[in-house]
């Protein structure tokens, strides 16, 4: 089996332009670019990946050894108030469930909280999205109701899970000895 990532191994960087066609090539099927960009239609492009940046979205890519390996936006949802939240969380498919998507929010986690001085990040999911879920509860993320969302692209409206995580539980749970 391959040794998981460290922390240390990764870094979170601004996208370069060219990042947009890996990015937009990581969506696997349809049902992902549902769940990853429900506003977006189908097939997600380059050229919508770079309309994801804009004013108060913070995108950022996470970096291995130099590759690309997982996308994701820490977005102002209320500035004065601190409140953040993560949009458009991606991981390279051939390289799931080795860690990537848990180093991927920690980093968001820590812009936010320690050099954003969030007070809290929220984010939404689709609750039938379960790697998502175990995802952002590993990384200190408990849910914290429902929100109810139209997609006009897709006709739908649905019941999506909230998720949160404040400040103080952030830093307490990173200060506990392991
Ligand atoms: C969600 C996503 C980013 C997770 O990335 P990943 O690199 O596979 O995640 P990790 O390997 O870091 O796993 C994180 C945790 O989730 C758990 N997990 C991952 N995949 C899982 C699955 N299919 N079922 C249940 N748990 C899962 C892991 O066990 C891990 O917990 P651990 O560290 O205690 O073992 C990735 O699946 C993805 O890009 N999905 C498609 C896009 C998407 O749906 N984004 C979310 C939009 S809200």
């Amino acid at each position: 089996m391959a040794t998981r990532p460290a922390n240390a191994d990764v870094q979170l960087v601004t996208p370069r332009p060219e990042d947009a066609e890996r990015v937009a090539a990581w969506i696997a099927d349809a049902n992902e670019g549902y769940w990853v960009a429900p506003q977006t239609r189908l097939p997600i492009t380059p050229s919508d990946v770079r309309g994801w940046e804009k004013r108060g979205h913070e995108p950022h890519v996470l970096v291995h050894d130099d590759d690309p390996v997982g996308y994701g936006e820490l977005n102002v949802l209320n500035g004065p108030a601190g409140r953040y939240w993560l949009g458009h969380i991606l991981v390279n498919p051939t390289l799931r469930g080795q860690g990537f998507g848990r180093l991927l929010v920690e980093r968001l986690l820590r812009r936010a909280f320690v050099e954003r001085d969030a007070s809290r990040v929220n984010l939404v999911v689709f609750t039938e999205n379960a790697p998502a879920i175990a995802t952002y509860h590993v990384c200190g993320f408990r849910q914290d109701g429902f929100e109810t969302h139209t997609f006009p692209v897709y006709r739908r409206t649905e019941r999506l899970l909230r998720m949160m995580i404040r400040r103080n539980d952030y830093l307490l749970e990173r200060s506990a000895p392991t």
